[in-house]
């Protein structure tokens, strides 16, 4: 069976610097991917209605269906850093996992997403550096129990002089991504 990677994409830049990373990725991974777009995609960010502490999933249905479906074996989340942070609809889409947090917190019924590898990748072209993005996205993988993004996190931080179309160390860290990737087919 083909292995699927869901790539979660955080830059409203259609031919921006991730994006540039994101398509080199996706011209060395084997396998089906899907990208969702935090920008583009129709996505509600979580409203605190706390039906998710009573009865388990989301009261919204939209574009979250792709994550939640949890049928994907590798999870790469690649985006710009904002203010040292992760972008606001990239955020957004972090709190629609908060069903999955109240399920174990509340519910006592933890819902346990298939294992799967996680890849981060991040540009940045500012003065903050991405610390704050890494640590605003850590729940994320492990809300979706994907591993190993520590280890394999691709960083093109200097965009404002070199685009990361152009940054060699960031183009050959993503291929290694997909390396590895493929290799846990
Ligand atoms: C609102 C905003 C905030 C930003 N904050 C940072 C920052 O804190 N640190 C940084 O290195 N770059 C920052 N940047 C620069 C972007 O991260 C950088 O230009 C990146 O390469 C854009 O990627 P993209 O073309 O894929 O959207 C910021 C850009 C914007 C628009």
């Amino acid at each position: 069976m083909s292995r699927k990677t869901l790539i979660i994409n955080g830059s409203p830049r259609i031919h921006g610097d991730t994006a540039a990373l994101i398509g080199e990725l996706c011209r060395h991974l084997h396998g089906e991917f899907t990208e969702l777009s935090a920008f583009r995609a129709e996505l509600a960010p979580c409203i605190d209605c706390r039906a998710c502490r009573n009865v388990r999933g989301c009261v919204f249905d939209d574009d979250m269906r792709a994550v939640y479906a949890d049928d994907f074996d590798a999870l790469v989340i690649a985006s710009p850093v904002y203010f040292s942070n992760l972008p606001g609809p990239l955020l957004s889409l972090a709190s629609r996992l908060q069903p999955l947090h109240n399920a174990e917190y509340y519910l006592g019924n933890p819902t346990t997403p298939r294992p799967k590898l996680g890849g981060l990748i991040f540009t940045g072209g500012g003065k903050g550096n991405e610390a704050g993005a890494i640590r605003a996205v850590r729940p994320v993988f492990r809300l979706l129990n994907a591993s190993g993004f520590d280890e394999h996190t691709v960083l093109s931080m200097h965009t404002d002089t070199l685009p990361a179309a152009e940054d060699h160390a960031a183009l050959d860290g993503v291929r290694k991504l997909a390396a590895w990737l493929n290799g846990a087919q």
